[in-house]
């Protein structure tokens, strides 16, 4: 039987001394004021056994996990109308280039580079009565935790600051892959990318995919279907043009943000989650990454 505790706390001791630990994201200046120095690593049995080491406690912001959020809440309400306005091939790129989409036609590779996943925030926008409420709702359900919250500042940084996503959105709209209007999706997806969240709690949010779609506490579902295409894309697109090298290290699908939080899984077992804002070139958490990788060499869990 593996010892999950033991092992995360080696793993702790042995990252946290490294040298490097990457730069904090600073495009979106209010991300830039937290400490390099947070660490933390958690990690949620599908029976419901949770291990922790450093940080794990601590909300951070979880930006661009939040897609795969808002993706499974758009696939919840209205499948067929997705896969119409994006597609499911890893781009191989950054996560905010721009180039690409003006070279296909305003049809965003996938749902998790910053075009896809603002299509997808237009989408929970024409179905949801109230869209900013509803989303939250549903990620507090999700989670069961109902102290989950935006940060209002966050959203606000952003906005002052997010000039390759109004550029991004203005091409999907010249495109006509736009149904509402460029602020008004922009003040949504801002406001989605600033929720905050613990190690522990992300560990509850995306437990529904290592369960084939069932939450633990809640009636809440996607189908075995859904969830099945929901982790094929995390493991292709989840980390950007870094996807394979997290494939090739790690093995397991997840989703990275540049508030430095990674969350990964092994379907039918775990949910493993790490936090730490150092980013590496490709923007993701340099520690977190380094972390994974030797979780799943010391035990053998991967997919592959
Ligand atoms: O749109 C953005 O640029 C940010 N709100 C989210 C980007 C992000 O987290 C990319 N992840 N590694």
């Amino acid at each position: 039987m593996l010892d999950f505790q033991i092992i995360l706390e080696a793993i702790y001791k042995d990252v946290i001394k490294s040298k490097n630990k990457g730069t904090v994201a600073s495009y979106i200046p209010e991300l830039a004021c937290v400490d390099k120095n947070n660490f933390g690593v958690h990690l949620r049995t599908l029976d419901g056994k949770d291990y922790g080491v450093g940080n794990f406690n601590e909300p951070f912001s979880i930006q661009s996990i939040s897609k795969v959020l808002a993706l499974s809440k758009a696939i919840a309400l209205n499948e067929n109308n997705v896969w119409k306005r994006l597609g499911v091939e890893p781009s191989g790129n950054p996560f905010n280039r721009l180039s690409l989409l003006e070279i296909e036609n305003g049809i965003p590779r996938n749902p998790l580079n910053n075009d896809g996943a603002i299509v997808i925030a237009d989408i929970l926008i024409s179905h949801l009565k109230n869209p900013k409420e509803d989303f939250l709702n549903f990620v507090r359900t999700l989670t069961n935790d109902y102290s989950i919250n935006y940060n209002t500042k966050v959203a606000q940084s952003e906005k002052n600051t997010g000039f390759n996503n109004y550029a991004t959105t203005n091409l999907l709209k010249s495109f006509k892959n736009l149904e509402n209007s460029v602020d008004e999706v922009l003040d949504f997806y801002f406001h989605q990318c600033s929720i905050e969240m613990s190690c522990s709690q992300l560990s509850k949010a995306f437990y529904v995919f290592a369960n084939k779609g069932t939450c633990m506490l809640n009636k809440l579902r996607l189908t075995e279907s859904q969830t099945k295409r929901i982790n094929a894309i995390m493991l292709t697109c989840g980390f950007y043009d870094e996807a394979g090298e997290f494939a090739f290290k790690v093995g397991l699908p997840g989703k990275s943000g540049v508030g430095g939080g990674i969350a990964a899984f092994l379907p039918d077992n775990f949910v493993i989650t790490t936090w730490s804002p150092g980013l590496n070139k490709k923007g993701n958490s340099k520690l977190g990454m380094l972390a994974l990788e030797q979780f799943t060499t010391k035990t053998k869990q991967s997919i592959f």
